[in-house]
């Protein structure tokens, strides 16, 4: 986690200097190839994403989702290519608290001994001091996510022991008391059941409409035009993009899904 900035950024998205106001998109991918060892999991990828949107990214198991969004949250050092945040390197804009990322479920330790809570404070340390002492100014950021994404109640629970929609919720909750201009979530409705599923729709697109720049990951087309506005197919590269309409057409999802000899590699 980054440390304190001193900008004094971060009461909301609606808040801070100057991000968006920049001519640069909200995220730009040049070439970006991402390698475990001999796996070759991203593979030349290059798109740009402009604020006020929802994008998914759709593409089967293994397809390189993941790898993608490690390799743009600065988690995961890419073979090439080149990731620019609001014309800054993802370090930088990590640092800057631009970013925020919801990991795959299974990538989370459900049974840490931590709170709801926590997590989202979690969203603020990079506003806070070495010491990470959260000022009044945190705890109300942290209060007014929670309220948002309907979790108060449960702010005192251990992580693990939400609902597999409710712990979506929290992860989101982390990135709207961040203040994140970009949001990358991975898989954010793997597990979730309708209500839940409309739930984090209505929240995404009303990020969206305040200017924040939303990319999520998707395996399956279920839900999909509720979503986003907007699809990019991922085979390890990118082999279509279109409005979602469009992208749903058989011949376009085919490109992604059809047999094709180029995968399990
Ligand atoms: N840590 C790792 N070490 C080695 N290979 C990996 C690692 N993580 C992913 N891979 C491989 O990279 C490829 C892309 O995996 P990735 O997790 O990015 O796909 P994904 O699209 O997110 O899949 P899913 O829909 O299952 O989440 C796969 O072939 C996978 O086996
Ligand atoms: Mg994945």
């Amino acid at each position: 986690m980054s440390e304190g900035n001193g900008r004094g950024r971060g009461d909301g998205l609606a808040g801070g200097p100057g991000a968006e106001a920049s001519a640069e998109p909200a995220l730009s991918v040049r070439g970006l190839s991402v390698s475990y060892g001999e796996v070759r999991a991203v593979r030349d990828v290059t798109f740009d994403l402009p604020s006020h949107r929802v994008t998914a990214l759709l593409g089967m198991n293994g397809s390189g989702k993941s790898s993608l969004f490690n390799a743009v949250s600065g988690f995961l050092k890419p073979e090439a290519g080149d990731v620019r945040v609001f014309g800054m390197s993802a370090a930088r804009a990590r640092r800057e608290n631009l970013v925020g990322y919801m990991p795959q479920s299974e990538a989370v330790d459900w049974g840490f001994p931590i709170s709801v809570r926590e997590v989202v404070m979690m969203g603020r340390y990079g506003y806070m001091g070495p010491g990470r002492h959260p000022r009044r100014r945190d705890r109300e950021a942290v209060a007014a996510a929670l309220e948002r994404v309907g979790l108060t109640e449960f702010a005192h629970r251990q992580i693990g022991q939400l609902s597999g929609g409710q712990k979506k919720r929290a992860f989101l909750a982390r990135s709207i008391a961040q203040g994140a201009r970009l949001l990358l979530l991975d898989e954010p409705l793997a597990g979730v059941d309708r209500v839940s599923t409309r739930t984090i729709a209505d929240l995404l697109k009303g990020l969206a409409a305040e200017g924040a720049t939303v990319l999520i990951s998707v395996h399956e087309i279920g839900n999909l035009a509720e979503l986003a506005e907007e699809a990019i197919l991922l085979r390890h590269s990118v082999v279509y993009r279109g409005d979602v309409e469009d992208v749903l057409r058989p011949e376009h999802l085919a490109l992604a899904f059809g047999d094709d000899s180029r995968d399990g590699e």
